[in-house]
């Protein structure tokens, strides 16, 4: 059985349990904190975080910094990007008294839970994750102990606050199907302990960076949400089209022109197939001037509520501060049950 088709078919049911029962649902979801929030990362997941949050479902986010060093060696502007990401989430319509926003590295509780998950699975298995296998070619570095063993911490991550829901891309789902076997034999081992976290797969299309290659803070071709307007008219300006004035929608192709047209059509609703052929002759001049005022058009409120947070410089961290509270609290009650279920409460 295909894994992938198998989490899309089952999401489309599962979208419409959680709808139906928001409150047996607890979100735990997160990302890398390696830079400014893009594009991708709205359409693909912060969008759906906030609308599963007005659903009903209790909402958890982790920014996991010990991630970030699993693929490069030091965390960079790690700081500036978790207090970045508070203000998108919050600018993206997240509540951010209801949900509960955290740091990996700040709930010591639930790194704890790694060394007996650690115990549930074997070499070859961790070496078989696909996802694993992808990043650690694409860091074009030796593999390791913590690139290797992620997928285990990232179990702990959603465990930890038994999280029974994890909304995320394709990519994410070799580490879910190992939280659930890691789940599953903790509780045949030991005792009822953990829920089995479903996926939620998320259905927006892959945003392109603008020329053409996947989005990354590493290749400069990515629109940030906090970007001004200018500077996303700065970032469309210099994206290399080409010489056929006749606007056409061909990925393999024209990367720079289609990436334009779908982020065109991405924050206009419209397919890009029809914003080629209402550019028609006009050229890259044309289709840039779309584009750009998609963008900026689409952001503005984000942005402008966005800039609001960012003057009050306590805003975030109070976010933050009292996310990483709740998150140690959950964390020692997990902790406490888990030391029950093993055996090893000496007092
Ligand atoms: N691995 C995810 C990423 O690279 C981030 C992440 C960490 C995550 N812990 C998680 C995602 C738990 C979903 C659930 O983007």
């Amino acid at each position: 059985m295909n894994s992938f088709s198998a989490s899309r078919d089952r999401s489309a049911d599962l979208a419409a349990e959680v709808a139906a029962r928001p409150g047996d649902y607890r979100v735990l979801t997160g990302e890398r904190p390696t830079g400014a929030l893009h594009l991708g990362h709205y359409f693909g997941t912060i969008r759906e975080r906030a609308r599963l949050q007005a659903l009903g479902v209790d909402l958890f986010v982790i920014l996991a910094d010990y991630q970030v060093i699993t693929d490069r060696d030091t965390l960079g502007q790690v700081r500036e990007s978790v207090f970045g990401a508070i203000l998108d989430y919050a600018a993206a319509g997240i509540d951010t008294d209801q949900a509960t926003i955290f740091t990996h590295s700040a709930v010591p509780a639930l790194n704890q839970l790694m060394l007996p998950f650690l115990s549930l699975v074997t070499e070859a298995e961790l070496h078989r994750n696909p996802t694993v296998k992808a990043e650690h070619a694409a860091s074009g570095r030796a593999l390791s102990g913590l690139m290797l063993t992620y997928p285990v911490h990232q179990a702990a991550d959603i465990l930890f606050c038994k999280g029974n829901l994890v909304p995320a891309g394709k990519d994410q789902l070799p580490h879910v199907e190992m939280t659930r076997v890691i789940a599953r034999r903790f509780n045949e081992r030991y005792g009822q302990v953990f829920p089995e976290p479903q996926v939620l797969l998320t259905a927006t299309p892959e945003i392109p960076g603008l020329d053409g290659r996947k989005m990354s803070k590493s290749y400069g071709n990515s629109i940030t949400l906090g970007m001004s307007a200018d500077e996303t008219a700065a970032l469309i300006k210099r994206t290399p089209t080409d010489s056929d004035r006749h606007i056409t929608f061909d990925p393999d192709t024209r990367p720079g022109v289609s990436a334009l047209l779908t982020t065109a059509s991405i924050c206009l609703g419209m397919d890009e197939t029809t914003i080629a052929e209402q550019i028609g002759d006009g050229g890259g001049g044309a289709l840039k001037k779309v584009a750009t005022d998609a963008v900026n058009d689409f952001f503005a409120a984000h942005r402008a509520r966005r800039a609001e947070l960012a003057a009050d410089p306590d805003f975030a961290i109070g976010v933050l501060r009292e996310g990483n509270r709740r998150a140690n609290e959950i964390a020692e009650r997990t902790l406490g049950e888990v030391r029950a279920a093993m055996g090893t409460v000496y007092s």
